[in-house]
Formats: C-alpha cells, sequence, structure tokens
C-alpha cells in the first residue's frame, strides 16, 4: 500500500517477544516517534523510548498512535481490559492468530463499556526480523485512511503487505504466508537429510539445502517471470530435474498435499477464532 513515513507512529507495544521483538527492531532501524514498551521480560531500549513492565509504568502523558497487541491471544484479556480503561478511544493493531475484531472489541468494551477502539487485524511472518516479512492486514469499514496507513507504515517497515477485504481471509493469509516459513524450513530439513543419503557431509548438505532455497527465493523476489517459468528454466526435457520433479508433481504429491497441508491451517486458524 505505502511506502514507511518517516517517522513511524508511535506505539505502545504489548508483547516483545517473537513477533514484537521482530517489528521493534525493523522499527527502530526506520526511525519510531517516542514508544513505549510493554512487557515483564527486562530489556534495554535506546532514548527516547521507554520500557514499562506494567501499564501502571507507562507514562502518564503518553498516547500512542497505535496500541500493538502482540501477546499470546490466550494472555491478552486482562491487558485489553486495562488498556480500555487508560486508552478508550485507540487505534490497535492486532497481530494475534484467532482473535476476531469482534472478540477483540468486546473484550476492549468489557473492560470499559464507554470505549470506541479501532481494531486492525495483521497476521505478520517471522521473516520480518530480517526485514523480509510478508503481512496481510484487514481493516474494519470504520477504521479510517489515516488508521490504515499508519498500521501499513508499520509493517511495511519490516517487509511487505497487502490488505483483505473480508476478515476471515485472514485465516488464508495465516495458512499461506504466517505458517509458510515453517513449510519452507521442513523442506530445508529434509533436502539436507536427503544430501546426508546422498553421501554429503552433514555441514555440506545444510549449506547446499540453505543457500539453495535462500537462492532460489531471491530469485523468485526480483524475477518478473512467473514461478512455473523459472521451474521449466531448471528442467530440461529427459534431465535429472524432470526425474526428481516426476515424483514431487505425480498426482498424488505435492499438487494433493500443498492444498490440502493449506486448507488444514486454514480450518485450524477458523476455529482458533471460534
Ligand atoms: N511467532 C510467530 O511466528 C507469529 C507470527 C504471527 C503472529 N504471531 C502472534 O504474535 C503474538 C505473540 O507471539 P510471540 O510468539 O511473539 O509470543 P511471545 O514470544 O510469548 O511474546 C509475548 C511477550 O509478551 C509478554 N507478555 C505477555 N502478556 C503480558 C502482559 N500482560 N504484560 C507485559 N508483557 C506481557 C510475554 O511475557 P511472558 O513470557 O512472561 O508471558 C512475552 O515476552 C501471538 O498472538 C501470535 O499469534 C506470532
Amino acid at each position: 500500500m505505502t511506502a514507511p513515513t518517516s517517522p513511524l507512529p508511535s506505539v505502545l507495544l504489548v508483547g516483545c517477544g517473537q513477533m514484537g521483538g521482530a517489528m521493534l527492531e525493523g522499527w527502530m532501524a526506520h526511525g519510531l516517534k517516542p514508544s513505549v514498551v510493554l512487557d515483564r521480560h527486562d530489556r534495554t531500549l535506546p532514548a527516547p523510548h521507554h520500557l514499562a513492565a506494567t501499564l501502571e509504568d507507562v507514562p502518564a502523558d503518553f498516547q500512542p498512535d497505535v496500541i500493538i497487541l502482540a501477546v499470546k491471544p490466550q494472555k491478552a484479556d486482562p491487558t485489553l481490559e486495562a488498556l480500555a480503561r487508560r486508552f478508550p478511544n485507540a487505534t490497535l493493531l492486532s497481530v494475534m492468530a484467532g482473535r476476531t475484531v469482534q472478540s477483540l472489541t468486546d473484550r476492549y468494551q468489557h473492560g470499559n463499556p464507554q470505549a470506541q477502539p479501532v481494531i486492525i487485524r495483521a497476521m505478520p511472518n517471522t521473516p520480518c526480523a530480517i526485514g523480509a516479512g510478508m503481512s496481510g492486514l484487514y481493516a474494519p469499514p470504520h477504521a479510517t485512511d489515516t488508521q490504515k496507513a499508519q498500521c501499513d507504515a508499520l509493517l511495511h517497515a519490516v517487509g511487505e503487505t497487502v490488505w483483505v477485504e473480508r476478515e476471515e481471509l485472514i485465516d488464508s493469509v495465516t495458512a499461506i504466508s504466517g505458517s509458510g516459513p515453517a513449510y519452507i524450513f521442513l523442506l530445508a530439513e529434509l533436502l539436507e537429510k536427503a544430501g546426508v543419503e546422498q553421501g554429503l557431509p552433514v555441514e555440506t548438505a545444510r549449506t547446499l539445502a540453505r543457500k539453495t532455497i535462500y537462492g532460489a527465493g531471491a530469485l523468485l523476489n526480483q524475477s518478473p517471470a512467473e514461478a512455473e517459468e523459472l521451474r521449466r528454466r531448471v528442467t530440461s526435457p529427459g534431465g535429472t530435474t524432470a526425474e526428481a520433479l516426476k515424483i514431487f508433481m505425480a498426482p498424488d504429491a505435492w499438487p494433493a498435499i500443498v492444498p490440502r497441508a493449506v486448507a488444514a491451517a486454514a480450518r485450524r486458524a477458523k476455529e482458533l477464532s471460534t
């Protein structure tokens, strides 16, 4: 959508673990307005940012542009209720899997019946840690363009963003790009093992597997050609790649397994949010 604005909006980052920490690193590299991180674990934050162990430690005059919800979904409720009392009309960006806008709004208003939050959802992935993330976002109809642009800028600072029109499509985003890095890591594991079975030393097999995935990913990212065309360019008729692809592309192999696995992930995402 938009390129990152500089500086990025001020945030109250609630939860600075795997995902929150990855995003925070990217934001600080892009210049973030003075912000507060709310996390129980000690960490060093450069000035002008501030660490708070509890909501009571957040400076009284601090009004974040966006509150980021990056705690485990099952741990979020008491914090949501407390946030609602302190920031009743906040813009919230939730990266929590399986919590719908409605369930988050209900919990917020349980904490403060007068609260009118605007809650935008995003599903980022762990490559955000190296600025190569992929996030899908959804905003309810009453979110303003400014609120959407602020959330987009934050996630754009750690990778690419796409917006989906309907909230249930966040489950599809989860199944492709949210969980997707794990599928690729599995391929790396299996290629490495297969290399060892072919007689290569473990370190050599590991380097070959990792760098091949990295190089193929970088080529996919840069090339305007379709993935199918890039695949054809490596596949000479009757050659070695063709032999392997006959097995991968058998009707009951990847063409069946990949959509089935993605559908299972999407189904689980849906179950978790209901
Ligand atoms: N990891 C991923 O690949 C990924 C991808 C997309 C989305 N997400 C979403 O991101 C969210 C966070 O996941 P994560 O893997 O980053 O979790 P995490 O590593 O456990 O990070 C959460 C952090 O927040 C802290 N925390 C929790 N409740 C708090 C509270 N009330 N006050 C202060 N600090 C609090 C936790 O401390 P304690 O350890 O003491 O609880 C922890 O340091 C989840 O909702 C997940 O669905 C994760």
